[in-house]
């Protein structure tokens, strides 16, 4: 038995040459079904059909939601994720038992970034190797013909539920993952990159002084969620200079 965890980036025409021939060694893709009109499942299943893989749909256990934002939430939202991975380990390693193989979980993006799916697959105790994908961040930084960070400078790279407390803490320049909404009050004078479902037909981009792009970003983040059905963006933030 053996588990392939394989970067995608941000769909079928990101697969890199070393993921394609890696998919050609393996004999099922696992993966977890949101709900049955999981889009991100819908991109893997097209990867999979281009290589003749089967996908093995496991349904994803429910998740225990909390708010945050005290120390003791924080330690519910760690424990409920614990849960929420304890879970699935136990949906893949049934799986591993009955089908045995090589089994391919493709990542969204980057494995490194974000992503349950290292892990999770510690914990089934079998061996695995990690190939490398287009993350959002690298596509964000592409789009926008930019580097994410100055001359020998530093990027940080952070979630919105933490970006408050980041830029309190000093960061600077920070590049901004899994956000909800954005909240970028009192930011006017800082400078944004911003993109929303990159990779895909629907992608949309705006780049400015936060107090001037800020509405257009609001109504691109509208008309992309309408117009795909989701939304995920990510965006560089840079305090001015
Ligand atoms: C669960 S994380 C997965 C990140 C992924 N592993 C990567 O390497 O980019 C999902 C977040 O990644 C970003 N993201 C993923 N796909 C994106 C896309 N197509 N366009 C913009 N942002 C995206 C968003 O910030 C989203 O909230």
């Amino acid at each position: 038995m053996r588990v392939r965890v394989l970067g995608v980036g941000m769909g079928a025409h990101h697969v890199t040459a070393e993921v394609a021939e890696a998919l050609r060694t393996c004999d099922y893709v696992i993966a977890a079904a949101k709900s049955a009109d999981d889009d991100l499942l819908a991109a893997r299943r097209t990867i999979a059909d281009a290589y003749g893989l089967e996908v093995v749909a496991v349904p994803d256990p429910e998740r225990d939601r909390v708010s945050t934002g005290s120390t003791n939430e924080d330690a519910a939202y760690q424990r409920a994720v614990a849960d929420w991975h304890e879970a699935r380990v136990a949906a893949y390693e049934t799986v591993l038992r009955e089908r045995g193989g090589t089994a391919a979980f493709l990542v969204w993006g980057d494995p490194s970034l974000y992503d349950s799916t290292i892990r999770i697959v510690e914990r089934l105790g079998v061996d695995y190797d990690v190939l490398p994908g287009i993350s959002a961040p690298q596509l964000l930084a592409a789009r926008h013909r930019i580097v994410l960070h100055g001359v020998g400078m530093a990027v940080h790279v952070t979630t919105a539920r933490r970006l408050r407390d980041d830029i309190a803490a000093g960061q600077t320049n920070l590049c901004v993952m899994l956000g909800a909404r954005l909240d970028l009050d009192g930011l006017d004078d800082w400078s944004i990159w911003w993109g929303a479902n990159l990779g895909t037909v629907d992608e949309v981009l705006v780049a400015g002084r936060v107090g001037d792009v800020l509405g257009a970003i609001e109504a691109a983040r509208a008309t992309a969620k309408e117009t795909a059905g989701w939304v995920m963006d990510v965006y560089l933030l840079r305090a001015p200079a």
